[in-house]
């Protein structure tokens, strides 16, 4: 990229006339969605995992520049725990809090990761359906707390993400129609065979174990805070959501920190999978049909959590959906480095909230509406690095070794 230049995308934005006030209170507000013990503890145990490190939050002046901001911060999740995305700090946090409930003790990480309970854990199937990332984050944590994991998967789903779960040992399902259908196979096996469904997705009865996966999501959060330059008033999130677990964490999580001075939240979908946009346009949560076939697999969701969704209602600040051209014009801006900025390798739905930065920002009357200036001062997730490598090379133009060794695009 010589000149860095954004095209004109078709791109959608809407306003929620149902955000909370600033001075509201999220336990008021969405009760039983998140809360400050569910992250305390999540943070404590994850720390505590082998090969635990903060990933790093990434400062783009040059992008900001670009886009008349006045920062730009990227927590770049991929190389979280060796997983590729921010997926292990939720689904594998689940299987654990699953598996000291069933033992009914206060079995501790190291006990469980040194064996000691593994004549029992090792007849424990947990299960759940994904898109790719929640899947290996299950899988994964199954394996380093010793139970058996059966992942189900959806006929979008590449066969790299399909080998990258199975090399975790987990028992692989692949079911011929979209995500949603995967979610129904995997809990009607589940409820025939006495397994535990992991779902990063919340129904009727079921909102224990994806509460724990949103909690286990504050992780990224508390290190960002962390690591956020001091003096800087945090003003925007812009945030992708699949079935809204990510921003929901996202928002709450910054709710109970920040409080009246937390910033906007903008949720950012793509355009085939848009149904929180659709949620919020119709005020009431709106499933969207058909294939979802957006390259941004990880955000190819037809329906919301409905458990986010009470939160995102009155925490969203907008929603805003895209089109994939600009996710991958987004991943191609994060490895070529904008006037100098570091190179960074993000996967497809990894840069969704950045696309839409970047989208929004580009558009005088987005900008307006969402109050970005040159005071701006916004946080992406990077929630992933390039999970599926071979599709990464096909639409960025080079390897992401290539990206960080800094060579210029073929
Ligand atoms: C890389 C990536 N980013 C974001 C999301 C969205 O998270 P959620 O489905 O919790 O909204 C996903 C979901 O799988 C993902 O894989």
């Amino acid at each position: 990229m010589n000149e860095w230049n954004p095209p004109p995308f078709r791109a959608e934005c809407f306003i929620n006339p149902n955000l909370a006030p600033a001075e509201a209170d999220l336990a008021a507000v969405a009760p039983g969605v998140v809360d400050a013990d569910g992250f305390a503890r999540a943070l404590a145990e994850i720390r505590s995992w082998p090969g635990y490190a903060p990933t790093p939050l990434v400062d783009l002046p040059g992008l900001a520049r670009h886009l008349g901001l006045g920062g730009i911060h990227y927590k770049d999740e991929g190389g979280r725990f060796g997983l590729g995305a921010f997926k292990a700090v939720g689904g594998a946090y689940a299987v654990l809090r699953h598996l000291q409930d069933r033992l009914g003790n206060e079995a501790s990480v190291a006990d469980l990761i040194a064996g000691k309970y593994r004549d029992l854990t090792r007849d424990i199937t947990v299960c759940t359906a994904t898109d790719g990332n929640h899947g290996k984050s299950v899988a994964w944590g199954a394996r380093l707390f010793g139970c058996r994991a059966v992942i189900y998967i959806h006929e979008g789903v590449s066969i790299g993400r399909e080998q990258a779960i199975a090399a975790f040992g987990a028992e692989m399902r692949r079911i011929p129609d979209n995500y949603d259908a995967s979610v129904r196979a995997c809990a009607a096996d589940a409820a025939a065979n006495g397994w535990q469904v992991i779902s990063d997705t919340t129904w009727e009865g079921y909102q224990e174990i994806p509460r724990h996966v949103m909690h286990g999501y504050g992780v990224m959060l508390r290190e960002a805070m962390e690591q956020w330059p001091a003096g800087e008033t945090l003003s925007h999130v812009f945030i992708q959501a699949g079935v809204g677990g990510l921003p929901a964490a996202v928002a709450g999580f910054l709710w109970l920190e920040l409080d009246a001075l937390r910033p906007k939240i903008i949720v950012v979908e793509p355009d085939k999978a848009a149904c929180h946009f659709a949620s919020a346009r119709a005020g009431t949560p709106t499933a969207v049909t058909g294939k979802l076939d957006t390259l941004m697999a990880g955000l190819a969701c037809g329906e919301v959590s409905p458990l986010a969704w009470e939160l995102l209602d009155k925490a969203g600040f907008a929603f805003m959906k895209i089109p994939d051209a600009a996710a991958v014009f987004a991943m191609k801006s994060l490895a070529a480095g904008i006037d100098g900025d570091p190179r960074i390798v993000g996967g497809e739905a990894g840069v969704g909230g950045l696309a839409g930065l970047i989208v929004a920002a580009n558009d005088q009357a987005m900008r307006d509406a969402l109050l970005l200036d040159a005071a701006s001062r916004v946080l992406i997730i990077g929630s992933e690095g390039a999970t599926d490598p071979a599709l990464y090379r096909q639409l960025v133009g080079m390897s992401p070794e290539d990206v960080l060794a800094g060579k210029a695009a073929a």
